[in-house]
C-alpha cells in the first residue's frame, strides 16, 4: 500500500492524513509544533473535523514527528503548511520555502512531491521546483510535481474531502497522471487542468468570488440601513429566482484563514504584471469596513436606549468566524470586541466551541450568565446550537448582524 507523508498538520492536512489511513495507506506526519505531534502521537485529535475516535481508529497508521528525513520512505508527499500575509499584506512563504528546503534534502527519485497550500500561480513551478531540484534531482524527470488546491470548508458535512472534486495541475502530465492516481485513494472525482498554475489559480478565483459576492451584499447591507430596508428580506427575495442569482449573506466582515488573506496573494502577484485587481481591493476593503458598521451600529442602539457604549455591559455571542466551529482567526468578533473596549464598553462572551479567548483575558460565560449580566446582546456569530430567539426575547437589547432574529416576532431587535 502506498506511504503518504504529509508536511503541516492543521486543518487541511490532518484531514487528508485520516483519510489515507482509512483506505489503508501508511502515513508519514510532520509538523514543527511539538503539541500537535504529541496529541497525533497520543491519539487526540485538535480539529473539530476529526473526532479523536476517528483518528485513533487509524492511529498506528500514522507515524507522527518533526523528522523530515521520514519522508523519505513515502512514495508522495502532500505540503498542507500555512501561507499567510506578512504585516505589509504580502505573501509569507517562510514556511512554504522552508519545508520545501527540508524535503530537499530527503527527495527520492521517483517520489510525488504535491502543494496543497493556497497560493498564487508560479509558486510551485517558480518557487518550489528550484528548491526540491538542490537535491540533484529534475522535476518532471526524477520525481514528479504537481498542485492541487485544498477545497475543505470547515464545519461542513455534506461536502468533505471524498465527494468535493478534487482539481490538479502537474509539471508534466506524467506528474498530473501519479498525482491523479493517489488522489483516487481518497477522493471520488478529479478534475485535472493544464498546469500547476491553473490549480493554483482556480483555488484563488473560487475564494476571491465569494469575497467579492460577500462585499457586494456588505455594501448593500450599508445602504439599506440608510433606507431602512431589511437586506435580509431582500436577499431571501432574490434567492427564490431559479436562475442567475447565487445567495451570499452579509454579515460582520470576513475571517478564517482563507478570504481575508488569499485574494491578496493574486493582487501582489498582479503587480508583477501592471494589473491593480481592483475587485480584490474593493471586496478588501468594504469587508475590512463591516466591524466599523457593526459598531456604529451597536452604538446606535445604545444611544437609542439613553446609554452610551463607555460602562455599558455588552455580551458577545459567538466569537469564531465561522458557525458550528472554534476557529478564531481573523474572526471580525475579535475586531469588534477590540473597537468596544477602546470605547470603554466592558465585554463578556458566550462562545461553546471557543472556552477562552486568552489574547483579550476573556473566559466564555454561560448562555445564561451572559444574558443575565448585559445591557446588550451582540450576535456575531450564529452557532447552530445557540438559541437565538431565547436571545432576543430576554435580552434588554439586541443587536443581531446574522440575521437569525427575524422569526422570533420580538420588534425591537436591531439588525444589520
Ligand atoms: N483552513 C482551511 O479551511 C483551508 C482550506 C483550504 C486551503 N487552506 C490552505 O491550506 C494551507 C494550510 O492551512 P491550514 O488551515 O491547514 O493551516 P494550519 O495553520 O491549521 O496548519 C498548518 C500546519 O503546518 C505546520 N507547519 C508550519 N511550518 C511548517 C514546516 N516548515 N514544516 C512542517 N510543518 C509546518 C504548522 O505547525 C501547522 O500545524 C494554507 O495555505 C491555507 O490557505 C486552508
Amino acid at each position: 500500500m502506498t506511504t503518504v507523508g504529509i508536511i503541516g498538520l492543521g486543518y487541511v492536512g490532518l484531514p487528508l492524513a485520516v483519510s489515507f489511513a482509512e483506505q489503508g495507506c501508511d502515513v508519514v506526519a510532520i509538523d514543527l509544533d511539538a503539541r500537535k505531534v504529541q496529541a497525533l502521537q497520543s491519539g487526540e485529535s485538535y480539529i473539530e473535523d476529526v473526532p479523536s475516535e476517528r483518528l485513533r481508529a487509524v492511529a498506528e497508521r500514522i507515524g507522527a514527528s518533526n523528522r523530515y528525513e521520514n519522508l523519505a520512505r513515502a512514495e508522495a508527499v502532500l505540503v498542507c503548511v500555512p501561507t499567510p500575509l506578512t504585516v505589509n499584506r504580502e505573501p509569507e512563504l517562510g514556511p512554504l520555502l522552508d519545508s520545501a528546503r527540508g524535503l530537499a534534502r530527503v527527495l527520492q527519485a521517483g517520489q510525488l512531491v504535491v502543494l496543497e497550500s493556497t497560493t498564487y500561480p508560479g509558486t510551485t513551478r517558480e518557487r518550489i521546483a528550484p528548491l526540491l531540484e538542490e537535491s540533484g534531482l529534475a522535476a518532471g524527470r526524477d520525481f514528479h510535481l504537481a498542485f492541487s488546491p485544498e477545497r475543505v470548508d470547515p464545519g461542513r458535512t455534506d461536502y468533505t474531502l471524498r465527494n468535493t472534486p478534487k482539481v490538479l495541475g502537474g509539471l508534466t502530465e506524467g506528474c498530473a497522471d501519479q498525482a491523479q492516481a493517489l488522489y483516487e485513494i481518497v477522493c471520488e472525482e478529479i478534475v485535472r487542468v493544464s498546469s500547476p498554475e491553473a490549480a493554483e489559480l482556480c483555488k484563488l478565483l473560487e475564494n476571491i468570488f465569494r469575497s467579492v459576492n460577500i462585499a457586494l451584499v456588505n455594501e448593500l447591507a450599508m445602504l439599506t440601513d440608510r433606507m431602512g430596508i431589511d437586506v435580509w428580506e431582500v436577499v431571501e427575495a432574490a434567492a427564490t429566482k431559479p436562475y442567475g442569482f447565487m445567495s451570499f449573506a452579509p454579515g460582520p466582515g470576513m475571517g478564517g484563514h482563507c478570504l481575508p488573506v488569499d485574494p491578496f496573494y493574486l493582487s501582489w502577484r498582479a503587480r508583477e504584471f501592471d494589473m491593480t485587481t481592483e475587485f480584490i481591493e474593493l471586496a478588501g476593503k468594504i469587508n475590512q469596513q463591516m466591524p466599523y458598521h457593526c459598531v456604529a451600529k451597536v452604538q446606535s442602539a445604545l444611544n437609542d436606549a439613553g446609554r452610551a457604549v463607555k460602562g455599558a455591559r455588552i455580551a458577545v455571542f459567538g466569537v469564531s468566524y465561522k458557525p458550528g466551529v472554534g476557529d478564531t482567526r481573523e474572526s471580525p468578533a475579535l475586531k469588534i470586541v477590540d473597537l468596544l473596549r477602546g470605547l470603554g464598553a466592558e465585554l463578556s462572551y458566550h462562545d461553546p466551541h471557543v472556552p477562552a479567548l486568552a489574547d483579550l483575558g476573556l473566559r466564555s460565560s454561560t448562555f445564561d450568565d451572559a444574558l443575565a449580566d448585559a445591557d446588550l446582546a451582540l450576535i456575531v456569530t450564529a452557532h447552530p446550537s445557540v438559541d437565538h430567539e431565547q436571545i432576543a426575547r430576554r435580552a434588554r437589547l439586541v443587536v443581531d448582524l446574522r440575521g437569525v432574529t427575524r422569526g422570533s416576532g420580538v420588534a425591537d431587535v436591531v439588525r444589520l
